[in-house]
């Protein structure tokens, strides 16, 4: 039976934090799902076709394996996805104690309605202060933020600024 996994997120945008997880998880199932999620409560910067494309080339350009796929769901509850792909697993990024009260409820709803469970993972203590919405505000404020995102992302909203 395959092992397949759901990393989750609003990869808004793909930031190296993210990365390092994904490749982690690639390492512990036979296949990983990359999910670009709507999330209701966030103000987005990047259309979601946007962020897929983006993860799709900071993947190949990190050499990743081809084991991981990058989709997007907009058709009802994340654990549709994973029962629609037969994934029993999601794997979500923790790097502080506020990311565990964010995730712990979730992960509890997540299971309760359909068996999936949720594997924390802690990051990279290098990328355990990035974030997708610091990345968003230095972006909009013109700063540099080549340290905290794959090249193609640094390089994406270099060009488009938003
Ligand atoms: O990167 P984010 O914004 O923290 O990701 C949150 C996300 C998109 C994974 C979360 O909002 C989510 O799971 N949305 C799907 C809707 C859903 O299934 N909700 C019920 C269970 S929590």
């Amino acid at each position: 039976m395959r092992r397949i996994a759901v990393v989750p997120g609003s990869f808004d945008p793909v930031t190296l934090g993210h990365l390092d997880v994904i490749e982690r998880a690639a390492g512990l199932f036979d296949e990983v799902h990359v999910l670009v999620v709507h999330n209701p409560g966030k103000t987005a910067l990047l259309p979601i076709s946007q962020r897929v494309s983006l993860l799709q080339r900071a993947i190949a350009d990190a050499g990743l394996p081809d084991t991981i796929t990058v989709a997007s769901w907009s058709m009802g509850l994340l654990v549709d996805y994973c029962l629609e792909v037969g994934a029993s697993v999601l794997i979500k990024g923790i790097r502080s104690q506020v990311d565990v009260a964010y995730e712990t409820p979730m992960a509890i709803v997540n299971r309760n309605l359909a068996g999936v469970e949720t594997i924390f993972m802690l990051p990279d203590p290098a990328n355990a202060h990035v974030s997708s919405s610091l990345v968003r505000q230095v972006a909009a404020l013109g700063g540099d933020i080549s340290p905290y995102v794959p090249r193609v992302v640094a390089e994406y909203l270099q060009k488009a600024p938003v």
